[in-house]
């Protein structure tokens, strides 16, 4: 396994629309491969997420997985969850403001408004359709690694520039508020 070098903002790779892989190639040592070494590169880096782009590889999959996260103390816990060629399918109307970071985007935060409840259909590293319903800051998570294949970071999504802030800043000034308004979402929503 390896560590792969995490694209920045500014690198192209970014912004474009990622694509889908086929079946057989899923199934390819290659593909394979990758999909440790981009878990292996996540969990080095303690992100709560990582997708494919993130790592200079234009194809539509990713991983999340939160265990006790040292950048995001108050996220619930998700096993880990590989993503290939993932739709995002919101299942109610309700949204929330979620203060969301990215190991592409250094050393800022910022507030975005994501859907609480989603429905998302994906194969998993075996090949298998899989289909999940999420709710809570997970589903945020989830929409936050499914943009990315879509050329999209959180800062496209941040309606109140005025709520960008450093990660030190945040920790002073904005995360107790944060806790406040967020624990008691995650306990109403399970997720
Ligand atoms: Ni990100």
């Amino acid at each position: 396994m390896a560590l792969l070098k995490i694209a920045q903002i500014g690198h192209p790779v970014l912004r474009e629309r990622s694509r889908e892989i086929t079946p057989e190639e899923l199934a390819s040592e290659r593909i394979q491969r990758f999909i440790d070494d981009l878990v292996e590169t996540m969990r080095d880096a303690n992100g709560a997420g990582l997708a494919a782009p993130q790592v200079y590889e234009p194809v539509r999959i990713c991983a999340i997985e939160v265990k006790d996260n040292p950048r995001y103390p108050y996220k619930p816990n998700i096993p880990l969850t590989i993503l290939v060629n993932p739709v995002i399918k919101p299942i109610s109307e309700e949204t929330f403001e979620n203060y969301e970071g990215c190991l592409s985007v250094p050393n800022l935060r910022g507030v975005v408004r994501r859907f609480a409840d989603i429905e998302v259909t994906y194969w998993d590293r075996t090949g298998e359709t899989q289909t999940r319903v999420v709710h809570g800051l997970t589903a945020g998570t989830f929409q936050h690694e499914c943009d990315h294949l879509d050329g999209k970071v959180f800062l496209d999504r941040v309606e109140d520039t005025s709520t960008l802030s450093t990660w030190a800043e945040f920790d002073r000034f904005h995360k107790q508020a944060f806790v406040d308004r967020i624990v008691p979402f995650i306990q109403r929503k399970g997720g």
